[in-house]
C-alpha cells in the first residue's frame, strides 16, 4: 500500500516526536528483550498518537512471553523499581527519573503453568490486537533491536487514521462492551473523525445494551466524553446513536436540549467565571431529563452528592415555576433563595424563561450580598434564637435587595420597627 509507512521513516517520527529520554528507553528496552528472546512492542493509543504527531506519554508495552521478566530485566540493567502484578502477568516498571511503564504479557499461559509445554508460534500479539477496540487502537510498533520501528497494523488502523475514521474490530465489539460506543463518539470528538457506516450501525444495533453497564461507568465514560468534546455536539451524538433514549428520553426536542446545551456553557461563562467553574458532565447529561420534565429518569446517574443536589433543585424549579415571573429581586430572593447559581442557570437555560435577565441579575445581585443585620444584631434587641431568627433576616435581605434599606442603621431601624408592630 503506497499509504504505509516504511520502518525507516516511522523510527524517524518517532525519534523526532518522543521525548529524548523516551526515545532511549524504547531502545533499551528493545535490547533488553531481545536479550531475553522475548518479542516486545510498543502497543495502543501511544502508537496512534505517533502517528497522528499528538503528544502521549502513556508507555504501554507488550512482550510475546514473560513481561514480568522483562521487567525485571529492565530493573536490573538500568535501575528503578518494579511492581508486579502476578495474576495479571504484568508489571509497571518505574524508571530511575520516574517514568512509568506498564508492561504486559501477551502470552499468560505461560506463567500461570511455567511446566506446560509453549505453545508454538502462534502470533500471540495479533491475539491482544483482535482484543481492542478500534483499528486505530490496534497497532504496535516492534522494538526489538533487530527490527525496531516495525509497525504491525494488522486492521488498517493507519489508512483509517489518513481517512479519519474510527472503525469497530467486529461486530460483537460494542455487545461485549458497550462503553465502546462512548469511547467511539469520544474519539470523534477529539480527533475529529467520523465513525464510518458500519461501525454506527453496530453501535446503533448494540446500544440496548448500554442500560447493563453501572452508572459508575456511564458517568466516567461521560465526563471523559463532556471533558474533550464541545457539549452540543456531544449531545447531539448521544441523541443520533439512540444513547439518551435507552434511559426513557424520546429525543423530539433534540435541537432543544443542544441549543440549551450551549446556552448552560454560555451562562456559566458570563456569570460563574469568578467561580471558575465549568457545567459538570451530570449536568449536561441532565438537560433532556428536563425538557422532557423527567428528571425522576436521571436519578441512578446522580452519584455524588453534588449531582444530587442539582437534581433535586432542579426539579424544585420545574416543579414550581412562580420564581420565572417575580418581578423585584426580593421576591426571586423569597423563592430562590435556598437554591444553587448552578441550578438556577441549569434551569434557565434548559426551560424556556420568560425573563432570563431578571433572574440573571438577581443572581449576580446575590453573589456580593452582605448581610446586614447578624443573629447577633438580633439578639441584642431581645429575641431569643429560634425559627422567627431566620424569617426576619431573609426579610432583612429582602428589603435590601429591594432597596428599602441599604445601611446597618436603616436595618437596625426597621427591625426596631417591625419589632414594635409585632407587639402591638
Ligand atoms: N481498550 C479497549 N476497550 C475499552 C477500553 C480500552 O479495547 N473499553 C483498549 C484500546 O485499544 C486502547 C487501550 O485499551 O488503546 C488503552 O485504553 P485507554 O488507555 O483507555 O485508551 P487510549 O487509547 O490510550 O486512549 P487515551 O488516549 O484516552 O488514553
Amino acid at each position: 500500500d503506497k499509504d504505509d509507512l516504511s520502518t525507516e521513516t516511522l523510527v524517524q517520527k518517532m525519534e523526532q516526536q518522543l521525548p529524548e529520554d523516551v526515545w532511549r528507553l524504547l531502545k533499551k528496552i528493545g535490547e533488553t528483550a531481545s536479550d531475553l528472546n522475548m518479542p516486545v512492542f510498543l502497543i495502543g493509543g501511544i502508537v496512534r498518537d505517533i502517528l497522528l504527531n499528538r503528544p502521549n506519554d502513556d508507555i504501554d508495552i507488550v512482550a510475546e512471553g514473560n513481561g514480568i521478566l522483562l521487567a525485571r530485566g529492565l530493573k536490573e540493567a538500568f535501575g528503578g523499581e518494579v511492581v508486579e502484578h502476578e495474576s495479571f502477568g504484568t508489571a509497571t516498571w518505574v524508571t530511575a527519573s520516574g517514568l512509568s511503564i506498564d508492561v504486559v504479557s501477551s502470552r499468560l499461559e505461560y506463567y500461570e503453568q511455567p511446566a506446560a509445554l509453549p505453545e508454538v508460534e502462534t502470533s500471540v500479539l495479533s491475539d491482544d490486537l483482535e482484543r481492542r477496540d478500534f483499528t486505530v487502537n490496534a497497532m504496535a510498533i516492534r522494538l526489538n533491536a533487530e527490527a525496531f520501528g516495525e509497525l504491525i497494523d494488522p486492521f488498517g488502523g493507519q489508512q483509517d487514521l489518513i481517512e479519519r475514521r474510527i472503525t469497530i474490530l467486529h461486530n460483537m465489539s460494542f455487545v461485549e462492551d458497550p462503553t465502546r460506543i462512548f469511547r467511539a463518539i469520544r474519539f470523534e470528538a477529539r480527533f475529529g473523525f467520523k465513525m464510518d457506516a458500519q461501525t454506527e450501525k453496530f453501535a446503533l444495533e448494540s446500544i440496548d445494551k448500554v442500560i447493563y453497564v453501572s452508572p459508575q461507568r456511564i458517568n466516567e465514560e461521560l465526563k471523559r466524553l463532556f471533558k474533550e468534546g464541545d457539549p452540543k455536539s456531544v449531545i447531539r451524538r448521544l441523541f443520533e446513536l439512540h444513547v439518551f433514549q435507552q434511559f426513557g428520553i424520546h429525543g423530539e426536542h433534540m435541537e432543544l436540549v443542544c441549543t440549551a446545551a450551549e446556552d448552560l456553557q454560555k451562562l456559566y461563562a458570563h456569570h460563574l467565571q469568578g467561580q471558575n467553574v465549568q457545567p459538570s458532565s451530570f449536568a449536561y447529561f441532565l438537560l433532556p431529563f428536563f425538557v422532557e420534565e423527567k428528571l425522576y429518569a436521571a436519578k441512578k446517574f446522580a452519584l455524588t452528592k453534588k449531582d444530587l443536589n442539582l437534581l433535586e433543585e432542579t426539579t424544585a424549579l420545574q416543579a414550581d415555576k412562580s420564581w420565572q415571573h417575580a418581578d423585584n429581586q426580593g421576591d426571586f430572593h423569597r423563592l430562590l433563595h435556598g437554591l444553587s447559581d448552578e441550578a438556577i442557570l441549569f434551569s434557565l437555560a434548559a426551560g424556556q424563561v420568560p425573563e432570563q435577565s431578571a433572574v440573571i441579575g438577581y443572581v449576580l445581585r446575590r453573589q456580593d450580598l452582605t448581610a446586614l443585620l447578624t443573629g447577633a444584631d438580633l439578639m441584642k434587641a431581645g429575641l431569643k434564637p429560634g425559627p422567627a431568627f431566620s424569617e426576619i433576616l431573609m426579610q432583612t435581605e429582602v428589603k435590601q435587595l429591594n432597596g428599602d434599606i441599604s445601611t446597618k442603621q436603616d436595618a437596625v431601624e426597621w427591625l426596631n420597627g417591625y419589632l414594635c408592630n409585632k407587639h402591638s
